[in-house]
């Protein structure tokens, strides 16, 4: 049977809605599978500090939900005064990523929690501290059994952050309005902003539905980008190579989400930037050898700023410098 144009066409609708099935930036839909009471403990769980040495700080110290689910400092302030070495990335989103971490040394949200409790630049503690402390908390250690019909224990801790996190999803971005077919949810310079995106190549990297966040690449395939930063080179900057102990490996990162860039103050794994004009610029450089110029960048702020969806956790979206 040949099937007639119009019929055709209305079954490209359809089936693809506007067409955003072809663009390389998926928008992100509401998550509806969630168990509301684990998800409640988590985020309980998220904000307690207890969970940490000293009961000095708690998941939300770095990742401040208000904020960006990061903090604003090139390195964040762990137990005893100690700095982390890496940059604190968003835990909204993360669910999208195929790995946690710059380094992608951990599998999943889940694997995730275990990371910052032992942590000694984190929370520096061990679980069977944390789940001593947890477990004398009746009221919580209730909770616990009504929700995981069983005691307190490193791995309910871990589900229920898990869950929790897995809630942290940002929707109705004016990008993802626009990909599901509403033409005036951006404006002209953001849509400038995206041809440019793509025209230039970000789009190999940072594309799917986390704009990033979807595979791993070296920092500095056009020079040598920690000659030109200087300083000593750590662990953190030796990336996927920590993991791996492949050569091939070295200096390559987990390429960040850019969901929320445009509400962040400080850029890459070493927070080295905190401007996002630089980092644009350094990314034009480092990973496609290319000079940008300023009106360009500009034009994709504009359209970086249309992928900030909402949350209602996240209430200070004040721009980046
Ligand atoms: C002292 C600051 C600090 C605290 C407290 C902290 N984190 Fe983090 N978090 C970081 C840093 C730094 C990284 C990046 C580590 C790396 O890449 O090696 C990170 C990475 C993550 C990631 C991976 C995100 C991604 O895109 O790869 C998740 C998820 C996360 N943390 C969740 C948590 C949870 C859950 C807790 C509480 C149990 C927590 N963090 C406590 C600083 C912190
Ligand atoms: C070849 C892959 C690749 C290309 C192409 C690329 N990026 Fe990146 N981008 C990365 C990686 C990897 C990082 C993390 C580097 C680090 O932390 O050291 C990154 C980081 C960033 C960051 C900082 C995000 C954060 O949370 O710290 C921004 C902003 C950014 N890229 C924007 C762009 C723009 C705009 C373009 C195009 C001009 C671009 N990138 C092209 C791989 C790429």
């Amino acid at each position: 049977m040949t099937l007639t144009r119009p019929f055709v066409v209305l079954i490209s609708v359809l089936f693809f809605n506007t067409g955003f099935a072809k663009e390389p930036i998926l928008p992100i839909a509401q998550s509806h599978d969630l168990n509301a009471e684990k998800v409640a403990l988590g985020r309980k769980l998220f904000f307690d500090k207890r969970l940490s040495k000293n009961n000095e700080l708690s998941c939300a110290s770095c990742h401040q939900l208000t904020r960006n689910g990061a903090d604003n400092k090139a390195f964040s302030d762990g137990v005893n005064g100690q700095k982390t070495t890496a940059k604190t990335p968003t835990v909204y989103n993360a669910v999208f990523n195929i790995r946690q971490t710059w380094s992608g040394a951990r599998k999943d949200l889940f694997d995730q929690v275990d990371a910052p409790i032992t942590n000694p630049r984190e929370h520096g503690t061990t679980w069977p501290e944390v789940v001593h402390k947890l477990s004398s908390d009746l009221a919580l250690q209730a909770q616990f059994k009504k929700v995981y019909q069983s005691p307190i224990n490193q791995q309910n801790i871990q589900h229920a952050i898990a869950s929790f996190e897995q809630s942290l999803i940002t929707t109705n971005a004016p990008f993802d309005l626009w990909l599901k077919g509403d033409p005036n949810a951006i404006n002209n310079e953001a849509k400038k902003g995206y041809q440019l995106f793509k025209d230039y190549g970000c789009i190999s990297c940072h594309q799917g539905k986390n704009v990033g966040g979807n595979m791993f690449s070296k920092i500095g395939h056009f020079g040598d980008y920690f000659a030109d930063r200087g300083g000593v080179i750590n662990d953190a900057d030796l990336g996927r190579f920590m993991v791996t102990n492949n050569p091939y490996d070295k200096h390559v990162f987990k390429v960040p989400s850019l969901r929320l860039s445009t509400i962040q103050t400080h850029f890459f794994h070493d927070g080295s930037q905190d401007n996002l004009d630089d980092a644009i610029r350094i990314m034009a450089k480092y990973q496609l050898g290319r000079s940008i110029p300023a009106q360009d960048i500009q034009s994709i702020k504009t359209f970086l700023s249309s992928l900030v969806g909402q949350h209602p956790e996240l209430t200070n979206t004040y721009e980046t410098k």
